[in-house]
């Protein structure tokens, strides 16, 4: 397996090339962790940290995150938005549908979005855990920076894994990474460029377009109390909609679990 060649990106990213600047290392720490130092001393947006290993890669909810050159892709993106964090709720799902779109355009049969940001992979009416996200958030009086962490799986994982995990290659694609990295940078660039002008409330039908529960039974873990109810898809500020029955529980925390019933 060889690095990913930035020359050989830049082509396949065509005339989006001029909006990224990608630097591809054999290893690191965190893509996100090694972007983060790097946009300390300053550097542009649009700038990529790709890795094929990294020795301490990162999830959500302080899981760690493995990865392989021969088998994974996981890279880092920086992104900056004016104005405070507040205004950038539901760029995680954002990132999802631009993940979603990607891995469509390149052929992907059955992509699926769960809230608040995992890819899943659907076969047969089951979901398999197909990319995760990491959208970590500082800001300043110029605005605010986005560290846009996404690690996908090009082969079925092998390892033990908390939950049912797949590749890319379940889904009928077997395609040259660099294929994989353009496709995603490409409709990254779109997608963020909607978030910058309409917030989530552009992308919020794209996502539903995804949903892998819409308007299904689920159950909400990790709340003051459990919750169960129809999943009613995400309003424009990315929080869950769920109907009890009883009322309309609005989810803003991603620090739950969702279940389908
Ligand atoms: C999740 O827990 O689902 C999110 C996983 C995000 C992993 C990616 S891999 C590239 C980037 N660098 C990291 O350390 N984490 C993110």
């Amino acid at each position: 397996m060889t690095l990913i060649d930035p020359v050989l990106l830049k082509y396949r990213l065509g005339s989006l090339a001029g909006r990224f600047d990608v630097d591809a290392l054999p290893e690191c720490d965190s893509t996100s962790s090694e972007l983060m130092r790097r946009a300390e001393r300053g550097i542009a947006a649009g700038t990529v940290v790709v890795a094929d290993r990294q020795s301490a890669g990162r999830g959500r909810r302080g899981r760690s995150w493995l990865s392989a050159p021969e088998s994974s892709l996981t890279f880092s993106v920086l992104w900056r938005f004016p104005g405070n964090a507040a205004r950038l709720t539901g760029l995680s799902l954002a990132v999802g549908v631009a993940l979603a779109q990607a891995l469509e355009s390149l052929g992907a049969v059955g992509v699926r979005l769960k809230w608040p940001n995992d890819v899943l992979l659907e076969v047969d009416g089951e979901f398999a855990k197909l990319a995760g996200i990491l959208v970590e958030l500082s800001s300043d009086r110029r605005g605010t920076q986005a560290i846009v962490g996404i690690g996908l799986n090009l082969a079925t994982p092998t390892e033990a894994l908390p939950q049912p995990a797949a590749g890319l290659n379940d889904a009928g694609v077997r395609v040259d990474r660099h294929l994989v990295l353009a496709a995603i940078l490409s409709e990254l660039a779109g997608v963020l460029d909607i978030f910058a002008d309409a917030g989530f409330a552009g992308l919020k039908t794209a996502w539903h377009g995804y949903h892998a529960w819409q308007d299904q039974a689920v159950h909400i873990l990790g709340e003051a109390r459990p919750l169960s109810g129809r999943c009613l898809g995400v309003d424009a500020d990315g929080s869950l909609l769920l109907d009890t029955g009883e009322r309309v529980e609005r989810i803003f925390s991603g620090d739950v679990s969702l279940r389908r019933v």
